[in-house]
């Protein structure tokens, strides 16, 4: 188990930490981004994306409506799921998310992931974000494995 934490001051502080950040991240991972609405969540995959070469921040959106964006870099193919529009683990079965963690090198970044029990239990990676003012956000990540 290990914790880190962070503070920023602006989102492309946050989008700087999401660099950062992937270089603690690993092909086979499920991370949880926790943090209530305009926390920074998707700013921080923004850079998260640009940190595995998969994609440039402002090509980086909200997957609110669609659920699944699918960002595929040289070594590692991100999974930016939002979660935040489903309601039940039958709703949460069709979007097929074992079929995603089973494709070759793949990593899960899951907004919302804290909604559902069996999301908790399989992930061991976890970001936490939180609004400590205006353009404050403190941001901890955790890793159980
Ligand atoms: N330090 C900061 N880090 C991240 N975002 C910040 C910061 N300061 C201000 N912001 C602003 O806060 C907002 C964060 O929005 P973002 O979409 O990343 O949040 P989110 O956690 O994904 O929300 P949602 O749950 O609605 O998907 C943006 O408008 C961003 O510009
Ligand atoms: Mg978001």
């Amino acid at each position: 188990m290990s914790k880190r934490q962070f503070c920023t001051h602006s989102a492309d502080e946050t989008v700087a930490l999401g660099r950062l950040i992937s270089n603690f991240l690993e092909a086979g991972q499920m991370v949880i981004l926790r943090g209530d609405l305009g926390a920074g969540k998707t700013t921080l995959v923004k850079g998260i994306a640009e940190g595995f070469h998969a994609a440039l921040q402002e090509d980086v959106t909200s997957p609110t409506f669609t659920l699944v964006h699918e960002y595929r870099g040289p070594e590692v193919t991100l999974f930016h799921i939002d979660l935040y529009r489903i309601d039940t683990e039958r709703e949460l079965a069709t979007l097929g998310i074992d079929d995603l963690r089973s494709e070759p090198d793949s990593i899960l970044l899951v907004e919302w992931g804290e909604k559902f029990e069996s999301i908790v239990e399989e992930s061991g990676t976890e970001i936490a974000l939180e609004r400590t003012g205006e353009t404050e956000r403190v941001i901890i990540l955790r890793d159980n494995q």
